[in-house]
């Protein structure tokens, strides 16, 4: 069984769900509570409560998945109860994924989902189409981070979109740092993706562009968690997201820098939450198997060639 720590939180399990891959109930969460993620992450929720875009919004091909879900949630105020529920049932940290649309509903929100022992800020969900990503206008980022800091006492968390220029990841660094982000999850899906099925000669989502996860995502995944490793020298715990499906993978965000796992792709299969147990006790074998007595030991250890 493996442990981590992810400042002064301690868990009992290394891996989490990425938020949105089935979180969206109470039962939901408690299936995952009940397996071997060492946290439980909810759906983001939103001021409002919204069902999300039209559809079809979802697929997976060859390992990679494409959605373009549009946040579809019951509003943040049905998830402040089902988190005090949730917390009554489970003794795991539960991470309250939020997206307030500007700084005034994020302050109000963060107030409200204080039962959470994280609340994890969306700044990066893809798929608001008219609503730009909060993540990649350093402004916005400042402000809300600056208003839900004086909100709320919870350690704050944040998901980042994937930095595809290096400055633009190290301006938002700077903004973390200031503000005194407490973890960051890294990646969300890469969004301004789009299917064609040549064959029907038709775009499959509905909107026409949504947000890729999975293996196509797992290298940008680990280049972002290293950039975030070497900057905060450790002082901000990374957790990794993108990509991973095997202990293998999570032990490569391991060296890379991170000191947890969130999946998403992979809970779309029918393993389900069972792949939390299975991919355990690979990266067990995988430390193991290099000479690491405890995940702690490998983080950030990838050699420069
Ligand atoms: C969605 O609901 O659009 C997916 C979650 C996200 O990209 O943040």
């Amino acid at each position: 069984m493996l442990k981590t720590k992810l400042g002064d939180i301690e868990l009992d399990g290394v891996f989490t769900n990425g938020s949105g891959a089935n979180d969206d109930s109470l039962e939901k969460l408690l299936q995952i509570a009940g397996s071997r993620a060492g946290f439980v992450t909810t759906k983001t929720s939103t001021f409002l409560p919204r069902a999300g875009n039209p559809g079809p919004r979802f697929y997976t091909l060859r390992n990679t998945t494409i959605n373009s879900m549009g946040l579809p949630n019951p509003g943040y105020k049905k998830m402040a109860e089902i988190i005090r529920e949730l917390k009554t049932k489970t003794k795991k940290p539960v991470f309250a994924s939020m997206s307030g649309f500007d700084a005034h509903e994020a302050g109000e929100m963060a107030k409200a989902l204080s039962a959470a022992d994280v609340l994890e800020l969306n700044l990066s969900c893809p798929n608001l189409h008219g609503k730009s990503q909060i993540i990649y206008d350093p402004e916005a980022t400042d402000e809300v981070l600056k208003v839900v800091k004086k909100s709320t006492d919870r350690k704050i968390a944040v998901k980042v979109a994937p930095f595809l220029d290096s400055d633009a990841q190290l301006e938002f660094c700077g903004i973390a740092k200031k503000r005194g982000v407490d973890l960051i999850i890294a990646i969300n899906t890469l969004g301004n993706a789009m299917y064609v099925d040549a064959d029907r000669e038709k775009i499959m989502l509905k909107p026409k562009w949504g947000g890729i996860g999975g293996e196509a995502i797992r290298m940008v995944g680990w280049g972002n968690v290293r950039r975030y490793y070497e900057y905060f020298k450790g002082s901000i715990p990374i957790v990794g997201c993108g990509g991973i499906f095997t202990g293998k993978d999570a032990f490569a965000y391991a060296l890379a820098g991170a000191s947890a796992f969130a999946c998403a792709s992979a809970l779309y299969t029918p393993e389900g939450v069972n792949a939390f147990a299975r991919m355990e006790k690979e990266l067990e074998e995988e430390l193991k198997k290099h000479n690491y007595s405890s995940l702690a030991e490998a983080v950030g250890k990838a050699k420069e060639f």
